[in-house]
């Protein structure tokens, strides 16, 4: 019938359940990693980890660099579970199946969700390796229908129409500027807005422009509907993205991103970033 009763409460439950019976740890954080920033996950401390396959109704990662673990542990003390690889729409998942694991977070106990990606950079003051603190985003794929909660709204979760002008977390998005001054990061963290297209083709330089006119300084193919199934069910939601290449917005531009120079800075940037975020975890308060 509706895809998302194939998805149901009862269905997140019995996972969480599930889960819950193999490990200890009580996560109050959630992270979702990125292409090329699984790294966090291995800082993770007296790790238990699953894969994909092994648990009961989770999608399996397809791509490739996606390592498609669910890792529980302590990163510096602090209880959480992480995601070493994520689903995107391209794979041709249902919507639903996709943020399916951010509502397991939720019946795990997770209050605040931190996500991940690797982006396009669409604003012209951006570079390669610059890390842009997600401020607000552009849903593209549900200007189409295409959103995570379409069907029936199951109140358990959250409200049928829920709010998405406060979705990243004012605080969050302040205590990620503190800590990247205080680790020396000031000069190449930015902040800016988000735009999810559906991939898995790049885009045209008719498109980027469109998207840079249109508000966006970042293009990706992931994280928003994460957020928006985190954010209906009351978590806190904060996001990166790492800016591997600029998108091409002009047809004179003899420019060709050098791919050897954009995964090398990827590299380098994928260490920081995951400091970025390791470090922020050890100063979120919950109650
Ligand atoms: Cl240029 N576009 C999209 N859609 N996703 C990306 C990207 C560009 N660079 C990294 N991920």
């Amino acid at each position: 019938l509706f895809m998302s009763s194939r998805f149901s409460y009862e269905d997140c439950k019995a996972t969480a359940d599930w889960l819950m019976a193999q490990t200890d740890v009580r996560p109050t954080v959630g992270i979702v990693c990125g292409s090329g920033l699984g790294g966090l996950a291995d800082m993770l401390k007296d790790q238990v980890a699953f894969n994909y396959k092994d648990i009961p109704n989770f999608p399996q990662s397809t791509v490739h660099g996606h390592a498609g673990r669910l890792v529980f542990g302590t990163l510096r003390g602090r209880p959480c579970v992480c995601m070493q690889g994520r689903f995107h729409l391209y794979e041709g998942y249902p919507i639903q199946k996709i943020t399916l694991p951010i509502r397991i977070f939720k019946l795990l106990g997770v209050e605040t969700v931190m996500l991940t990606n690797a982006a396009g950079g669409l604003n012209q003051d951006f570079k390669v390796g610059d890390i842009m603190i997600i401020k607000d985003h552009l849903n593209m794929p549900g200007f189409a229908g295409n959103n995570p909660l379409s069907g029936p709204n199951d109140e358990r979760f959250g409200v049928r129409f829920p709010c998405m002008s406060d979705a990243y977390d004012r605080e969050l998005q302040q205590l990620a500027m503190d800590v990247g001054q205080e680790l020396g990061y000031g000069d190449f963290l930015k902040e800016g807005v988000y735009c999810v297209l559906g991939g898995p083709s790049f885009e045209t330089i008719a498109e980027c422009r469109m998207l840079h006119k249109l508000g966006a300084d970042a293009v990706g193919m992931s994280t928003v509907h994460e957020v928006i199934i985190a954010r209906h069910c009351g978590m806190k939601v904060f996001a990166l993205s790492l800016i591997t290449n600029q998108a091409v917005t002009d047809y004179d531009s003899e420019e060709k991103a050098n791919h050897e120079e954009v995964l090398q800075t990827g590299k380098q940037r994928a260490e920081q970033l995951e400091r970025l975020v390791s470090t922020m975890v050890t100063k979120i308060e919950h109650n």
